[in-house]
């Protein structure tokens, strides 16, 4: 059978910019490995609970001198080697995180520092989970007007300072990671073929930090009421996870006039075995299709899909002429799914 050919929906409107690639992707995550055994002697929990509720057996927490830009240089510098790219050659650095290392300024600015990227704009993106592809769908937009040529995007987290570590409720689901890729003009591919992004407001509350901004400064009464940890109403949290994780897919696949079937490898948001199984099923996916790795790094957030994105070319599930299907979810609430021929 001739391949088919591949309809790139940015191609409406007499389209003239010029399609954008993923050059290479880079990982990293910290040494220290935090397993359900030791969390059961800190909260009220069980590997068996763990386990079963989410499929996440452990997770990797970073020292209290490693930060969100320390993880995110290194998971850079891995993409940049793989891809024979210098620093000094990347035009723009987008870091999607919901643990900048401060307020101000942005993390991307510190990683910009670090790696040694003198000519690049700097600035982060706070889409929660959903980061990396609002990160990779803002990083194509510039390559494809031909306004940059080398767009580095990383989705970096340090959760473990956000968790309150008597909240079992929480704490056995984050861990801390960084993944990040190198955009470019790939002549003859296709690249990334579609990304959609969509958010609802209205559901802020269902899992947010409400202390250390401006609405709530930090007070010694804002410490004391644990205003400055993640919270999460989970339950609310997952069926709206399913919901906006199958709608975006499945958006994203009408537009490149895609079967899922023609998907070699599904990258979901890796929060909750149960979400992915639940989405992959709606879907009409195989197991074989979909990539997990939670079981090793919990929810790293805007970190996940970078990282599990990474391990999948690794192992060799996603190959150059593949196709692969990117599906996040976050807080927001945000969501987005991204189709990508490697
Ligand atoms: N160990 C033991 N028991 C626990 C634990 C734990 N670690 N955590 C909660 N429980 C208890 C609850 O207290 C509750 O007890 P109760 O019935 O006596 O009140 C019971 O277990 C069941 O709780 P549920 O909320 O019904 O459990 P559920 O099946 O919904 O699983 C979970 C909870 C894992 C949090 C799930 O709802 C979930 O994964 N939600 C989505 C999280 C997510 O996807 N977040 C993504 C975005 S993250 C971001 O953007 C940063």
């Amino acid at each position: 059978m001739p391949p088919k050919k591949l309809k790139n929906p940015r191609a409406r409107h007499n389209f003239v910019g010029r399609t954008c690639s993923i050059l290479s992707v880079g990982s990293y995550v910290p040494e220290r490995v935090l397993d359900n055994a030791e969390l059961e002697r800190l909260v009220d929990t069980s590997n068996e609970w763990i386990m079963s509720r989410t499929g996440i057996s452990e997770r990797r927490i970073a020292s209290k001198h490693e930060t969100t830009s320390d993880l995110a240089s290194r998971a850079a510098m891995c993409a940049l080697e793989r891809a024979k790219v210098t620093p000094e050659e990347i035009d723009l650095i987008v870091v999607a995180t919901i643990t900048p290392d401060m307020p101000f300024p942005s993390t991307a600015c510190l990683v910009q520092r670090k790696i040694g990227a003198t000519r690049a704009a700097a600035f982060d993106l706070e889409a929660a989970c959903s980061g990396f592809i609002y990160a990779l769908e803002i990083g194509q937009q510039f390559i494809m007007s031909r306004t940059y040529e080398t767009v580095l995007i990383i989705g970096a987290e340090k959760l473990s300072s956000i968790i309150n570590w008597s909240d079992r409720n929480t704490c056995v689901l984050f861990g801390d990671g960084a993944g990040a890729a190198v955009l470019r003009h790939r002549p003859h591919a296709h690249g990334l073929l579609t990304a959609c992004m969509g958010s609802d407001g209205t559901k802020a509350d269902l899992l947010c930090m409400p202390g250390g901004g401006s609405a709530c400064p930090p007070t010694h009464e804002s410490l004391a009421a644990g205003l400055h940890y993640l919270r999460m109403d989970g339950k609310e949290t997952f069926k709206n996870a399913v919901n906006a994780m199958f709608t975006a897919a499945n958006e994203a696949l009408r537009r490149c006039d895609l079967d899922i079937s023609e998907i070699k490898c599904i990258i979901p948001h890796q929060a909750n075995r149960r979400i992915i199984d639940a989405v992959a099923e709606r879907l009409g996916a195989s197991q074989e299709q979909v990539f997990v790795n939670l079981h090793k790094f919990g929810n790293t957030s805007a970190a996940s899909v970078a990282i599990a994105l990474d391990e999948a070319v690794a192992a060799g599930r996603i190959q150059r002429g593949d196709l692969a299907l990117l599906i996040v979810f976050g807080a927001g609430l945000t969501w987005g799914a991204a189709v990508i021929e490697w």
